[in-house]
């Protein structure tokens, strides 16, 4: 029996894996922000059926097999089974088989490449089929049809370049190049880069470089003379968390697809901005993936007040089916795990957010397997 269902009075304790340090520490620290506020607001209106939420907090240290360790440390030792956490798909697929094994529930806040599903993961962030479809209409439209791919070397963007790859060519546009670096790759890595999308004549660079290399990416950019305004990148996952740190000028112009931006124009978004600013100093902003991180702890709450208890299975069939008014809209989650979410395209601005640019006018379906085609 899960540690957590021994007695009525003890806390719901709830393991949290986001990187404070290294590769891809600058947008986890965003998501732990979001996980932490809406734990503190739920604790301050009670907690779930009277029981506080507490967090059992471990550092990976953005290291897929760091991850590993501390999920095993939650489990075994901990004795939790709702897991918060992951940021790249390849820290998630590490501990998928953890979480499996001691049938927990991974609730997993970041935009990903799709194609899989487990009982034991809820997807709150974006399948590809929520962004990249728009997103690729969109630049081809807007910018031409020559687009040049560049990835950190795993999981998610290779796969979410086959995906982009398939809607690109049925579309008429055309592939310039594919090329992938190290995810840890110095700045250096990045100039050559840079210069090969000026010798391509790319119209758009689609870019799923995630982590420190956005920044080095979009410098190198910036150095080699490339202008956003002509030749944007274009990206999942390149948030105002990155903006901020590669320097709003250097960010100016660029494309992001997500279901949320800081910018967007709600009495619920700006309540949720005054709420992260006060929590957290006024230098920070919110950002897609500290959003989902906050609206996935919100719909877990809701599962658990009629759950009562932490046994995945019986809280999951109470999360499957159920909606939550988050700042970005509604989302839902549908009987794959996965997030209906809101879908936009913005374009950041010299302030280091976005102008929406694109919206749909309600939630659009998570097709993870792409069972459904194109929706556009
Ligand atoms: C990612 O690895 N899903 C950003």
């Amino acid at each position: 029996m899960p540690r957590n269902q021994r007695s009525k009075n003890e806390p719901w304790r709830i393991g949290i894996l986001f990187s404070q340090t290294n590769w891809t520490s600058e947008v986890e620290r965003t998501q732990l922000c979001g996980t932490l506020l809406a734990i503190d607001e739920i604790n301050a209106g009670g907690g779930v059926n009277g029981r506080e939420i507490v967090p059992v907090i471990y550092e990976p240290g953005s290291s897929a097999s760091s991850y590993v360790d501390v999920a095993k440390k939650l489990m075994i030792k901990d004795g939790v089974t709702s897991i918060f956490g992951c940021y790249t798909s390849a820290s998630r697929k590490a501990i998928m088989p953890v979480v499996e094994r001691f049938n927990g529930l991974l609730w997993y806040p970041t935009p990903y490449e799709g194609f899989e599903a487990s009982p034991n993961v809820i997807y709150t962030g974006a399948a590809p089929n929520q962004t990249i479809v728009k997103l690729c209409s969109y630049m081809l439209r807007t910018y031409g049809p020559r687009f040049f791919l560049i990835g950190s070397d795993y999981v998610y963007p290779r796969q979410t370049n086959r995906f982009l790859r398939e809607c690109l060519l049925s579309q008429g546009g055309i592939v310039a190049a594919e090329q992938y670096v190290d995810i840890h790759s110095p700045r250096a890595a990045f100039k050559p880069i840079a210069q090969a999308v000026k010798e391509s004549g790319a119209d758009v660079v689609f870019s799923t470089v995630v982590g420190q290399g956005t920044s080095h990416l979009y410098q190198a950019y910036a150095e080699a003379g490339l202008d956003p305004k002509c030749v944007p990148i274009a990206s999942l996952t390149t948030t105002e968390a990155e903006i901020h740190a590669m320097g709003c000028d250097v960010g100016e112009a660029h494309i992001t697809a997500a279901c949320y931006f800081e910018s967007i124009q709600s009495d619920a978004n700006n309540a949720f901005i005054a709420r992260f600013k006060k929590r957290f100093g006024d230098h920070t902003t919110p950002n897609v993936c500290a959003e989902t991180a906050y609206f996935q702890i919100y719909l877990f709450a809701q599962a658990l007040e009629k759950a009562d208890t932490l046994d995945t299975d019986i809280l999951r069939p109470y999360v499957l089916g159920s909606s939550f008014e988050s700042p970005q809209g509604c989302v839902s989650i549908n009987e794959t795990g996965h997030a209906d979410l809101q879908s936009r395209i913005g374009r950041a601005n010299r302030n280091g957010s976005f102008d929406v640019l694109v919206e749909t006018p309600s939630m659009v379906m998570a097709d993870p397997f792409f069972l459904h085609g194109p929706i556009d």
